[in-house]
């Protein structure tokens, strides 16, 4: 059996070298052995894909992508592209856009992670310089009915939400107030842009465990999460969330195991916070184990060892 190599985003400013954010994870692989080649995000984005993948070895063989999140749809092409050269990404296309994006993995995780309802929009196109329309109001009251009709909520799209515009583009204090969720979700929209993913996801807002308490910043009350990172349905690797690295929890995988496994993508993350009230652990969402970001400071040795091993 090969041994599997993994991808890295090349620098943008010098494209011999991975992208600075992933320098440190390529180092780590050279020291356990692996392999590593260089994909040009840029021109894969632009729809390049000769260009974006020039640098990879033809018949390689199997591969890992770590790397800054992209589009399910470029996912896609840079898969095909990749194969079209005998190099195969070990996370098919179908199974990136799976654990990528909310309606992909929802349905095995339904009851375990908070109830969610969700909207497509359009694709954005060039053409439609400053994003997509927003969801109209009927469209917002049906999604809202099918979510109870009250209660608080959050907003976000397939893949992310404005946590960091927690007010004005994220929290919904009570879908009961109808014109409150349109603003909400019309300002989400507005700020994602162009790069909104797939449509407009709300998703009912349960009590998290949070560090210190009350407010963060522009009233921000988000959880304390720990990043589970699975590998063929197994953890290889448990800490932080990357946006709180120094506050380790320990979260119970006892219920969150068999639906990984049911996932059944081979590299997945799972963002688990406990709730409020200490009844057991909550799924905040899934990630593509190839994209999902590393917290600050954590030995990530294991991790890429396993990947390389797999
Ligand atoms: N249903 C929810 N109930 C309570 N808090 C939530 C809920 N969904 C998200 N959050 C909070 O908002 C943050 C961002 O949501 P998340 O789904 O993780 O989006 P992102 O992809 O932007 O990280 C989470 O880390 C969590 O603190
Ligand atoms: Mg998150």
């Amino acid at each position: 059996m090969r041994v599997p190599a993994v991808l890295f985003p090349a620098d943008p400013l010098n494209p011999l070298r991975p992208d600075p954010h992933f320098v440190r994870e390529a180092r780590l692989l050279r020291e356990l052995g692996g392999k590593h080649h260089l994909v040009d995000l840029d021109a894969l984005l632009a729809g390049n894909l000769g260009e974006a993948v020039r640098r990879v070895p033809r018949g390689c063989g199997p591969l890992w992508y770590r790397g800054w999140m992209v589009p399910s749809a470029h996912y896609t092409a840079l898969a095909r592209e990749l194969g079209g050269r005998g190099a195969n990404l070990l996370t098919s296309a179908a199974g990136y856009a799976m654990a990528h994006e909310l309606p992909g993995w929802y349905g095995v995780f339904e009851g375990a992670t908070p109830p969610s309802v969700w909207i497509p929009v359009p694709v954005p196109t060039a053409a439609a310089a400053g994003g997509v329309p927003a969801p109209g109001p009927a469209e917002l009251a049906a999604a809202v009915e099918r979510l109870g009709g009250s209660g608080p909520a959050i907003v976000k799209d397939y893949v992310k939400s404005r946590k960091h515009e927690w007010d004005e583009a994220c929290y919904i204090p009570d879908l009961a107030d109808l014109p409150a969720v349109g603003r909400v979700v019309a300002r989400f929209v507005e700020l994602q842009g162009e790069f909104l993913a797939g449509g407009v996801v709300l998703r009912r807002y349960e009590e998290f465990e949070r560090a210190g308490g009350a407010g963060g910043d522009n009233g921000e009350r988000r959880a304390v999460e720990a990043r589970v990172w699975w590998l063929d349905g197994e953890p290889v690797l448990v800490g932080p969330h990357p946006d709180a690295p120094d506050h380790p929890v320990e979260p119970d995988l006892t219920g969150v195991r068999p639906l990984v496994r049911a996932l059944g993508c081979r590299f997945v993350t799972t963002d688990l916070a406990g709730r409020a009230d200490g009844s057991g652990w909550r799924v905040v969402e899934v990630g593509d184990g190839q994209v999902s970001d590393l917290p600050r400071g954590i030995d990530a040795s294991g991790l890429l060892a396993s990947l390389i091993a797999a």
